[in-house]
């Protein structure tokens, strides 16, 4: 693959993606208004917070809440977590016979202890019987296309993540996101994308995941391992711009920072939104990490985070905003 790939469509069976740029799931990060911004600035496909599967199926309101999607955030993916191959196909069926998303991902990958001892995310690693009948049942359970996003390894010397690619593949799985680090690694290892190049030979479409921070990591990923895409995850982090960037340059060899008008402009734009659909004490409280990360590396950021982190009133986070927003501009003069 050639970094222009990048901006080619991609059809994961029924699921047409317009570009090879995914914004990968976050729990407590990739909720709805986060995501139409992330679709604003190009990001391809979005996917849900990790969803699990037994709540589902037992009703639990907070997890509908996860899947409602953006406003013409189509294509939309939701990912799924779960132990029980019987609850993981039905929370499958019934995402599908209700419309709620156009594709559906195992998630084969998360190390979080909870998760794990409920024989779920990478714990499936360790449990190929189970690993391989939620796949089963899964894609058997649906037509929508079926992926799984999981890592290359529990530990470096096995492997065994690369291993179950071409089984996944054999069972109806119709794609896999490859983080390319270890179960045993946390996220400040850096990545050995060398595994997505061995995965690309096992399987495809491989979309590769890890350590893409800067629209050139991007570009480097897809052309040096040969993978069909890349999917984004901390690197959109108050950076949702990184999708346009990676897309200008492909196109003309640069691309530009945001200005700080557009930066601003967005902040306040995710903040209504977020407002609108969590109301004002969640959607403040969700929006505080968010206004951290945005603000990230300018002048004066350390202030503005702990007055963000004392209000409650959404009219005071407007202005708190408005008035960092203008005194940076008078720093710029
Ligand atoms: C706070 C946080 C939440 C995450 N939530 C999920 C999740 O719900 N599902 C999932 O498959 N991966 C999840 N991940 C993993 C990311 O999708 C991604 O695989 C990982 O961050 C590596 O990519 P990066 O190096 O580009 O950040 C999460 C990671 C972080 C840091």
């Amino acid at each position: 693959m050639n970094s222009s790939d990048l901006l080619a469509p991609i059809n994961i069976e029924t699921c047409r993606i317009p570009n090879r740029l995914f914004a990968a799931p976050m729990a407590g990060i990739s909720d709805l208004p986060f995501r139409s911004i992330l679709k604003s600035f190009g990001a391809g496909l979005t996917f849900s917070e990790m969803i699990s599967a037994e709540a589902f199926v037992r009703g639990h309101q907070k997890t509908r809440g996860i899947l409602r999607r953006a406003k013409g955030e189509t294509p939309f993916a939701v990912q799924i977590f779960g132990g029980n191959p019987v609850a993981m196909a039905e929370t499958a069926r019934r995402l599908e016979a209700e419309g709620l998303c156009d594709l559906i991902d195992i998630n084969a990958g998360c190390p979080v202890k909870k998760v794990m001892r409920g024989g779920a995310g990478a714990a499936l690693l360790g449990d190929r019987e189970r690993f391989f009948e939620i796949v089963k049942r899964v894609v058997r359970a649906v037509s929508l296309p079926v992926t799984v996003k999981l890592r290359a390894c529990r530990t470096p010397g096995d492997l065994d993540g690369l291993e179950v690619i071409p089984v996944l593949f054999d069972l109806g799985a119709r794609g896999v996101f490859l983080h390319a680090r270890c179960v045993s690694w946390n996220f400040t290892h850096p990545p050995e994308w060398a595994w997505i190049e061995r995965a690309a030979c096992l399987g495809r479409p491989l979309i590769g995941n890890g350590g893409i921070f800067a629209p050139e990591d991007a570009v480097a990923m897809i052309s040096s391992t040969g993978c069909d895409g890349v999917m984004i995850a901390r690197g959109y982090l108050g950076n949702p711009w990184i999708f346009r960037q990676v897309c200008q340059l492909v196109e003309t060899g640069k691309w530009t920072p945001v200005s700080l008008g557009e930066r601003f402009e967005t902040m306040r734009r995710h903040l209504e939104m977020s407002l609108d659909v969590f109301g004002e004490r969640q959607g403040i409280l969700r929006m505080r990490k968010h206004l951290s990360w945005y603000v990230k590396g300018l002048a004066g950021n350390a202030g503005f985070r702990r007055r963000m982190n004392s209000l409650t009133r959404s009219g005071e986070v407007f202005s708190e905003i408005d008035r960092y927003f203008e005194s940076l501009k008078e720093r710029e003069h």
